[in-house]
């Protein structure tokens, strides 16, 4: 599992007992080699709150209790130390510094450049990291070389312009690298385990391309023990969304550079990236592609998958969707790493490996409603060992995210709803298809059942503000896939905080038709992560009309009125057929409410209580079903 900042810690940025479980975890469950971080070596090279700082001794005892538990399993456990350089964003009384005063293009920071003094001291830091690793019982380190931080910077012509003895030449732009490798060996000695992690290709302008990488991999690979090859550059907007991709990316993307890497260098290489099945992993090794591959998302999505492989379970994996939503999206929103649709992960302790407690007398529940929350509490009702029966109203079971799977590069969404659906057939749920469960049948059913669990999620909704607005041009993200029902000129309301507006502007423009969207923020899907925004921005910027600021005032003869939120001017858009308002759902919580006080041992959950989203509803799914009985 390769280094992915999790978040779990403290107000010192040290490693919580949440981190510690988060990673024995995945130990656990099967993993060779787990690599914390990256951790930030001094306050200058931190790159936000969010991350581990190794700054000094507190982090030893820390560091000492990961790899205690890490250990157990057989596990091995290094550091991935880091210094961002120019790569931050400015905050009040933050030194940034840099080979060079460059900037970056996705930061809006000046760097200052760094002294001869600084880079000693600099290069001391990294040793005494190292050091700190080794003493907290960690088997090694590895070096971030990539994703344009600070040691990139040294390397590349672009952000390094210095004309002392660590800029100019290539000898000297690799000076940097090869005296902070050489001070880290003096002082850790020949024991411990000291790699790098390396882009093998920026994909940016200027920065450093395979040939290069080949070089420097090629003059170092004496002074280290592996290399594991990343891609792109965390300095561009579109090298952070192909570094961290999501359904719109290949998989194995930056495979071909480990292997080209592999075979000009004799030490392991290490494959990364959008490797996210089993079999593409042992495909990179049988192909001799790479000596070891590393899986990030593939182990937040399911702590056990190694595990699985080696028991032939693999279609009990729980599947990384690629969705970026709950690792990537809250780690970008300065949250702890989650998963959309696995509520243990981050909750190890609680929900974790172990920690399901079989019944011991098996009851009978009735759930009503075959989305994610109906699906997840029969799969945790049914493992405890009590006999469940699912009723749908529908013919197809998945609720709301069947629709979500029909928009461009949503389909992952599916494989949440094949997952739940081979666990609760391999642990005999009965599931009843197309049967619109009534109040009625409820009180039948109330003596067949020891408990009944409501999980009839939400409708689409378009909030009865749009006063001025022709309701029979106002059309729900539902309508948008029927291609007969929407015309050739759409203007689409942006009121989510997810991406459901920007899905459907992608799925129209597909389907040929105009597209204008609308936000009352500053930005179209202002809610969404980074990574996300860039992904649907980089394919919809030239095709789409985004108009910020705005709300819909009034749409009359094929006209929109739009009222700017600063000033209230009106400005008007036209021709425009119909609006598609992405503008959120409404609970469909009457069936609960017509038996709430009436029938004991009645239970609700999901979207019908709260409708957030997939991860709130799963864990609230998770947590009904280990407390009922
Ligand atoms: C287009 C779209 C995109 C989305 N994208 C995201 C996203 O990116 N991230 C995210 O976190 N969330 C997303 N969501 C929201 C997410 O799908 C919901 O939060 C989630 O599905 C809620 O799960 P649930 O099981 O509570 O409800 P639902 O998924 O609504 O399932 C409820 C089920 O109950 C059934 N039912 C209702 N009444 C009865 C009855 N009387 N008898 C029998 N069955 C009944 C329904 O048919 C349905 O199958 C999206 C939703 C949509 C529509
Ligand atoms: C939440 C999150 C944080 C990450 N932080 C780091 C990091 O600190 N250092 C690093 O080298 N890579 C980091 N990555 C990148 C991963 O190591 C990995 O390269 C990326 O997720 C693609 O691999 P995957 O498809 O197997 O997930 C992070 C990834 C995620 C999802
Ligand atoms: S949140 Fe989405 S992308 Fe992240 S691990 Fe879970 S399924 Fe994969």
């Amino acid at each position: 599992m390769a280094a992915h900042s999790y978040g779990y810690i403290d107000e010192n940025g040290l490693p919580t007992d949440s981190l510690v479980d988060y990673v024995a975890e995945r130990a656990k469950g099967g993993a060779g080699l787990v690599v914390l971080g990256a951790s930030g070596i001094s306050h200058e090279g931190a790159l936000n709150e969010r991350m581990i700082l190794n700054l000094d001794e507190r982090i030893i005892p820390r560091y000492q209790k990961i790899s205690d538990e890490v250990h157990k399993y057989g596990c091995l456990v290094f550091d991935q130390i880091m210094h961002a350089g120019g790569q931050l964003e400015p905050r009040e009384g933050k030194r940034i510094v840099a080979p060079s005063a460059i900037p970056h293009e996705a930061y809006n920071s000046f760097p200052v450049e760094l002294t001869v003094d600084e880079i000693n001291k600099t290069i001391n830091d990294f040793v005494q990291a190292a050091r700190r690793a080794q003493l907290g019982g960690l088997d090694g380190i590895e070096l971030k070389c990539d994703q344009g931080y600070l040691i990139q910077q040294f390397l590349t012509p672009y952000y390094n312009r210095r004309d002392d003895e660590y800029g100019g030449s290539y000898e000297n732009r690799l000076r940097f690298l090869v005296e902070t490798l050489d001070a880290i060996r003096r002082s850790v000695g020949d024991g411990f385990v000291v790699g790098i992690r390396i882009t093998g290709d920026s994909m940016a302008v200027g920065e450093m391309n395979l040939d290069d990488a080949i070089r420097v991999c090629s003059d170092i690979e004496n002074r280290i023990d592996y290399i594991h090859v990343n891609g792109a550059t965390n300095s561009t907007y579109l090298g952070y969304q192909i570094s961290h991709g999501d359904s719109s990316i290949a998989a194995m993307n930056f495979a071909h550079l480990a292997r080209a890497i592999k075979k000009k260098v004799k030490i392991p290489v290490i494959a990364a990236s959008m490797i996210l099945h089993p079999y593409e992993a042992e495909q990179l090794i049988e192909s001799g592609s790479a000596d070891l591959v590393a899986m990030t998302r593939a182990h937040i999505a399911d702590a056990e998958i190694v595990n699985k492989v080696t028991e032939d379970r693999v279609e009990d994996i729980r599947p990384c969707i690629i969705c970026n939503q709950g690792c990537v999206g809250n780690h970008w929103n300065f949250s702890d790493v989650r998963c959309i649709h696995n509520a243990a992960t981050g909750r190890e302790r609680e929900l974790g490996i172990g920690t399901l407690v079989k019944s011991l007398v098996s009851k009978r529940v009735m759930v009503v409603g075959g989305g994610p929350a109906g699906l997840e509490v029969a799969r945790v009702l049914s493992a405890r060992g009590h006999e469940v029966e699912l009723f749908e109203r529908n013919r197809e079971i998945g609720g709301q995210l069947i629709l979500a799977a029909q928009f461009p590069y949503r389909q992952g969404f599916r494989d949440i709803i094949h997952y739940l659906e081979t666990q609760i057939r391999k642990q005999k749920v009965v599931v009843h298809r197309g049967v619109r469960v009534t109040p009625d049948d409820l009180i039948d059913a109330n003596g067949d059942f020891d408990a009944i669990v409501i999980a009839t999620g939400a409708e689409l909704s378009i909030p009865p503000i749009y006063e001025n607005v022709d309701a029979d041009a106002c059309l729900t993200i539902s309508d948008a896939i029927k291609d007969d029902k929407v015309g050739g000129n759409i203007l689409i309301v942006d009121a989510d905080w997810r991406r459901h507006a920007l899905s459907v502007a992608e799925s129209l423009i597909q389907r040929q038709r105009k597209v204008t969207m609308v936000s009352s923020d500053f930005y179209v899907s202002a809610g969404a992560d980074i990574i996300s925004r860039v992904s649907y921005y980089s394919r919809l910027q030239n095709k789409v009309t985004f108009i910020p600021l705005s709300v819909v005032h009034a749409f009359k003869e094929k006209t929109v009125y739009l009222r700017n939120v600063l000033d209230n001017s009106i400005r008007t858009v036209k021709p425009i057929d119909q609006i598609i308002f992405a503008t959120g759902v409404k609970p469909n919580n009457e069936l609960y409410n017509s038996l709430k006080g009436k029938l004991s041992n009645l239970f609700q959950v999901g979207d019908c209580v709260d409708p957030l989203g997939v991860p709130e509803a799963v864990l609230a799914a998770n947590r009904l079903a280990r407390r009922i009985f």
